[in-house]
């Protein structure tokens, strides 16, 4: 009997995407015959963008990836996991202080289904300083985030923000 593809959903709040969930989603292609990157659709956080614009820009930086899909839930990750097949949750670890969390969310998976196995891999070290909240601090106050974000997530921060003058070096 053939063996099922295996399925993997990456869950996150991406707003906006940065390099470091893009080299996440570079590697994690790699090791799954599909991998659904997942935007929470969360009513109580207030965004930066909405989730069509998330999974807009996400679309935009995976199309080079011809097994990732996009997608975005509400609910239970586990019960989103169960409707796409996906019997893995991939995260990623940046530090130390990420592992509280994250090995929390993953006990709390596993109690709710068994069968879904969290796999965490650990953020390229150049990018494991980033996350999306620092991104939107820096670039709101005037920083240089080249090199951080794919371009593309560049142009929307500016067309958000457009007040926002860069600082000169
Ligand atoms: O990028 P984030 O904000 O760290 O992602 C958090 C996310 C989306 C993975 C997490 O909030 C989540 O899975 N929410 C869905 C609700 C859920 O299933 N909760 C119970 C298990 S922890």
């Amino acid at each position: 009997m053939p063996a099922s593809p295996s399925i993997a959903i990456y869950p996150g709040s991406f707003d906006p995407i940065t390099n470091g969930h893009l080299d996440l989603i570079h590697r994690g292609a790699r090791l799954f015959d599909k991998l659904i990157v997942s935007v929470l659709r969360n009513d109580a956080k207030e965004p930066l963008f909405s989730v069509e614009e998330r999974t807009e820009m996400l679309r935009e930086v995976v199309s080079v990836y011809p097994n990732v899909e996009i997608d975005s839930f509400h609910g239970l990750l586990v019960d989103h996991a169960a409707e796409h097949s996906a019997t893995v949750l991939l995260r990623g670890i940046r530090a130390i202080s990420d592992y509280e969390f994250e090995l929390q969310m993953a006990l709390m998976n596993r109690r709710l289904s068994p069968g879904i196995e969290t796999i965490f891999m650990m953020s390229n070290e150049a990018y494991s300083f980033i996350s999306s909240r620092l991104v939107k601090e820096v670039f709101s106050l005037g920083g240089d985030i080249t090199g951080l974000v794919p371009p593309t997530v560049e142009v929307r921060l500016r067309q958000r923000l457009p007040h926002i003058q860069k600082k000169e070096k």
